[in-house]
């Protein structure tokens, strides 16, 4: 079995790299086209197969990768739209508001498609990564996709109508938790704390909290309330925080994300 990437950015670099040293795919098992020899001479050393053909990267791969930006997408589909080698090939797409709808507009009803939202923590094998095949997708085929996925951390699979909602959930949210962690370091510093100090004390927390969640299966409200000892530090900070609406803020943040994607899927 063979996978290639259209697009060599981010994400791209973040599964094949989790992919190699997972041991899912070896380097000449994988192949990556992009219009940038730059980006593409770093896969080139590593033994992987480069293109700045993306027609050639469908070619030799039963598994094709779309991830380049969402507004380049429709230009990929033309490009390839007229191989008539693709019917058995499964195509994964990452981009973000692009539906499943629309690549079967451009590569036939029959195309096998799945849609994922993978998040940028696959860099450090920490992903998380939804998937939502289409009607073409065999058990078999999700397992193979689902297994390949894991190589850069979980999955869960959804339907296509719940994709907006994980964008917000797990997508996107990378960024909020740097904020909450770069304005926890800026108050360490403020108090007197290194910023390499401050950073590993709100990130670590972070990390263990997540942890804890993921690991204990405990309700997160119970986990807070463990923490909260009658008129001590941890409650008042509690109370602080909800008279600033933190968890209304929070809220609020994800219905806008959840909008924007979908305003971006219409
Ligand atoms: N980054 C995230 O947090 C994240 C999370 C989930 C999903 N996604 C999705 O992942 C996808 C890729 O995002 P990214 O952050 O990896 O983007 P990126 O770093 O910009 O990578 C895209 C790559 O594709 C190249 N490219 C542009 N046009 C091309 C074409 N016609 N054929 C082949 N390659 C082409 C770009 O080259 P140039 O730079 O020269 O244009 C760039 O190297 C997006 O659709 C995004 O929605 C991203």
């Amino acid at each position: 079995m063979k996978i290639g990437f259209i697009g060599a950015g981010n994400m791209a670099s973040a599964l094949i790299g989790g992919m190699l040293s997972a041991g899912t795919f070896k380097a000449e098992e994988i192949s990556v086209s992009d219009k940038s020899e730059k980006a593409l001479s770093v896969w080139r050393e590593k033994g992987v197969c480069t293109f700045t053909d993306n027609i050639e990267t469908v070619k030799c791969s039963d598994i094709i990768v779309f991830a380049v930006k969402p507004n380049i997408i429709p230009f990929v589909l033309d490009e390839i739209k007229d191989l008539t080698e693709y019917e058995d090939k499964i195509f994964i797409s990452i981009a973000a508001g692009i539906s499943i709808e629309f690549i079967e507009n451009k590569l036939g009803a029959c195309a096998k498609v799945v849609r994922t939202m993978p998040n940028t923590p696959a860099q450090v094998n920490c992903g998380m990564t939804v998937i939502s095949p289409n009607k073409n997708i065999t058990e078999d085929e999700l397992k193979i996709v689902t297994k390949i996925l894991e190589s850069v951390g979980s999955t869960v699979v959804l339907d296509e109508k719940y994709m907006s909602v994980a964008t917000a959930l797990h997508g996107s949210s990378p960024a909020y938790i740097y904020m909450l962690i770069d304005a926890m370091a800026d108050s360490g510093v403020n108090y007197g704390l290194t910023r390499d100090v401050a950073l590993k004390l709100a990130a670590k927390a972070v990390e263990g909290s997540a942890k804890m969640v993921l690991e204990t299966g405990i309700h997160p409200s119970q986990l807070k309330d463990n923490v909260c000892s009658p008129g001590g530090t941890t409650i008042a900070a509690v109370c602080d925080l909800e008279k600033s609406g933190f968890r209304a803020s929070i809220q609020q943040a994800i219905d806008a994300c959840v909008k924007k994607a979908e305003d971006m899927a219409k």
